[in-house]
C-alpha cells in the first residue's frame, strides 16, 4: 500500500545540513498496524509528514499503491491527505470552538459532503469513540483524553485507508492513554484500516503488528516487547 525509495530527509539551514535520515527502503501492507518507536529527535514527525504528503523527501519517493506522491498534482495531494488518510496529532488541533460534532463534521464538508450524512456520521463516530455525551459540547471545555478521542472520530470520517498518528497518547495521562490506545486498535480493526503510529507509549506499541525504531538515520526491525 506504501512503499518508500531511498526516502531522504535533508533540512538546510544557512550553512547547516541535518540529514534526519537517507535512503530508507521500506513496505507497508494493507491491513498492517505499524508503531514507529525511537528517540525523541530521531525523525518520526518527519517521515509521517512525508507519508502524509504535507512535506517533500529531499530525495527518494513514496508510493501509494504505486502512485507516486511526489508526482501528485496539487489538487490530488489534497484528495490524498482529506480522502485517503486520518490524521491524529499529538497536539488535537480541534477547533476549541466549536462542537465535538461540528469538528469530527469539517473534513466532510471540506470534501463536498452532505450536510445531513456528515452529521450522521459523526454522531456515530461519537458514538463508537465512546463520546456521544460530548457531541454538542465545545471541544474546548472537553478532558484531553476525550479532545483526542474526538480528533480519531475526525480522523475517519471520510473513510480513510490510512491512518498516521504522531504520538497520539503524548500529552495524557496514564489511564487516558490507554483508552485512546484501546480506542486506536478498535478503529484500526473495525474501520479496516492500515495504521502507522509514532509512539513512546509501550502499550500503544505493543497493540501494534510491527514495530519499526528510527535511530542514526535507519530504520530496522523492533521486537514488539522490547520497543521501548
Ligand atoms: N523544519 C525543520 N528544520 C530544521 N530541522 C528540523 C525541522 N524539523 C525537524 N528538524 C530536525 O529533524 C530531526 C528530526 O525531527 P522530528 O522528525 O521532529 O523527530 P521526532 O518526531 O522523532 O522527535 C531533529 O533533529 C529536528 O531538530
Ligand atoms: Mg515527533
Amino acid at each position: 500500500m506504501l512503499c518508500a525509495e531511498n526516502l531522504t530527509k535533508i533540512y538546510r539551514s544557512g550553512e547547516e545540513e541535518v540529514a534526519v535520515f537517507e535512503d530508507l527502503n521500506f513496505e507497508i501492507r494493507q491491513g498492517e498496524f505499524i508503531a514507529i518507536v525511537g528517540e525523541s529527535g530521531a525523525g518520526k514527525t518527519t517521515l509521517l509528514h512525508l507519508l502524509a504528503a504535507l512535506d517533500t523527501p529531499t530525495r527518494g519517493e513514496v508510493y501509494f499503491f504505486r502512485e507516486r506522491i511526489s508526482g501528485f498534482s496539487a489538487s490530488e495531494r489534497a484528495a490524498y491527505r482529506n480522502g485517503k488518510i486520518g490524521f491524529v496529532w499529538q497536539m488535537h488541533y480541534l477547533l476549541a470552538e466549536f462542537s465535538a460534532l461540528e469538528n469530527v463534521m469539517m473534513p466532510s464538508l471540506i470534501a463536498g459532503g452532505d450536510f445531513h450524512s456528515a452529521r450522521s456520521r459523526a454522531a456515530e463516530l461519537l458514538a463508537e469513540a465512546g463520546v456521544a455525551h460530548a457531541a454538542d459540547r465545545q471541544v474546548g471545555e472537553l478532558s484531553g483524553g476525550e479532545q483526542q478521542r474526538v480528533a480519531l472520530a475526525r480522523a475517519l470520517i471520510n473513510q480513510p485507508l490510512l491512518l498516521l498518528a504522531d504520538e497520539p497518547t503524548g500529552n495524557l495521562d496514564a489511564r487516558s492513554a490507554e483508552r485512546v490506545s484501546a480506542l486506536v486498535e478498535k478503529f484500526h480493526r473495525e474501520h479496516g484500516l492500515t495504521s502507522v503510529l509514532a509512539t513512546h507509549n509501550l502499550e500503544l506499541a505493543r497493540r501494534a503488528n510491527r514495530a519499526l525504531r528510527l535511530a542514526n538515520g535507519r530504520l530496522t526491525d523492533a521486537a514488539i516487547p522490547e520497543v521501548h
